[in-house]
């Protein structure tokens, strides 16, 4: 065991450590701090990229009014998601151009931004 001492949330904290122990763990089981995540270590999908996918995913949108898968691709080129593949990602995106296009929305996200979460939804596949 190890003495660890930490500020965390504004308090100072000390207790014992097992070295092999990760900050993630101590986190999570002993401070209870269970928002902390292990990322992509258990081949669940994690969701560490989500927020940068929507943001980039609003970005396109903004930009484009309907994108094809191609393009989402190499939009989406500089976000990394190690979990899982892009697939459902480009189609809900593609998928949301479309919907917004269609229902003459494209204006309105631009405006707001607020309407582009509602992608993370959209699990339609698209036929291309
Ligand atoms: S879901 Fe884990 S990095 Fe994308």
């Amino acid at each position: 065991m190890k003495s660890l001492t930490l500020k965390l949330n504004g308090a100072k904290i000390t207790c014992d450590v097992e070295p092999r122990e990760t900050l993630a763990d101590f986190l999570r089981e002993r401070c209870r701090l269970t928002a902390t995540h292990l990322g992509c270590e258990h081949g669940v999908q994690c969701g560490f990229c989500t927020p940068g996918m929507l943001m980039m995913a609003r970005d396109i949108l903004l930009r484009m009014h309907h994108p094809d898968a191609e393009t989402v691709r190499s939009q989406l080129s500089g976000q990394i998601c190690r979990c899982t593949g892009y697939s459902g990602i480009v189609t809900a995106i593609v998928a949301a151009g479309r919907e917004l296009g269609r229902a003459g929305q494209a204006k309105g996200v631009r405006e707001s931004g607020i309407q582009v979460t509602a992608i993370a939804a959209v699990p339609a596949k698209v036929d291309d």
